[in-house]
């Protein structure tokens, strides 16, 4: 199936927030305690000290701290997008603080307080840098005086953050953020065969809202724990995903058409077994 395309703006929003190869994949895991998930405990106890469920858990965290980042640019979108404002504040200190305390709501648990020594504890400070990176990267962009809309987006965050996580964590962990294919934007996160199957799992009426995937299944060859956590589109996201379909959103891409509670994107987290 041929990329979908923006049709106008394509080079200047491409230039801006750096669209590159490299991302990986990922992928997941769900969440019915099925066959899936009994033969993937029975491989962890009998090859590995690491159980599905502790894998999980850590896909979990791994996808709360992504959320946590993006909410932050979320909520400052606004102020991102000044023309007027020069220095923003809006640096890797700020927002790793505030995306700490937005996981410590949701988890009940300070990030930096996990143990350094644990894959959970040194995967999430390798997610943390990545986001401390992508911003202090970008703080030229962000600051630019003069330039309104500048590109800098949850979701072009979160895939820079995603990318740096990649070669931070190369061979260990993955973290991509994909979606059923009729809805990619970017070719890089396009789903692998394994996702797509269970992104129809995901899309069917049977599908529990919100239950994520899990499975011990292969991915670029070796095995991997992999987790699918779905994201449904919410009112803010149509602006640029709804309607009309095919209408040129801000960033340049046609708009999906798609409707508020859609499936709209899945996180697929891999750690390597
Ligand atoms: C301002 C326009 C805009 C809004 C609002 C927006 N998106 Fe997007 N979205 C984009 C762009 C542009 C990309 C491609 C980002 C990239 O990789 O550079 C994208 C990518 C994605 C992706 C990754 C898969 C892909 O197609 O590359 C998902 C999933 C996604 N958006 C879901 C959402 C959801 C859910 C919301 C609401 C919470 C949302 N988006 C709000 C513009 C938007």
């Amino acid at each position: 199936m041929p990329a979908r395309r923006p049709l106008m703006n394509l080079r200047s929003f491409r230039g801006m927030i750096g669209f590159r190869p490299g991302l990986t994949i990922v992928s997941a895991i769900s969440a019915t305690i099925g066959v899936a998930a009994m033969l993937s405990f029975s491989v962890n106890v009998s090859a590995f000290s690491r159980t599905a469920e502790d894998d999980a858990q850590i896909a979990k965290s791994l996808a709360t701290m992504l959320r946590a980042g993006r909410t932050v640019i979320s909520k400052n979108q606004d102020r991102i997008n000044d023309p007027n404002v020069a220095n923003k504040g809006i640096d890797g200190k700020a927002v790793l603080a505030e995306a700490s305390t937005i996981y410590q709501q949701a988890t009940g648990t300070n990030p930096a307080s996990i143990d350094p020594s644990s894959l959970q504890g040194r995967l999430i400070r390798m997610q943390m840098d990545s986001i401390a990176e992508v911003m202090d990267v970008h703080q030229e962009t962000i600051n630019r005086q003069g330039v309104g809309f500048k590109g800098f987006i949850p979701a072009v965050f979160g895939r820079l953050v995603n990318e740096a996580f990649g070669r931070r964590a190369a061979g260990v962990a993955e973290i991509k953020v994909t979606a059923p294919s009729h809805l990619i934007r970017n070719p890089q996160v396009q789903p692998d065969e394994w996702e797509m199957e269970v992104i129809k799992t995901l899309e069917s009426s049977s599908w529990p809202k919100d239950a994520s995937y899990s499975a011990t299944a292969p991915k670029n060859g070796n095995l991997a724990q992999r987790t699918l956590i779905p994201e449904y589109y919410g009112r803010s996201c149509l602006a640029c995903h709804g309607s009309p379909k095919g209408e040129i959103d801000i960033t340049g891409f046609p708009k999906e058409g798609a409707n508020e509670g859609d499936l709209g994107g899945i996180i697929s987290i891999a750690l390597y077994r």
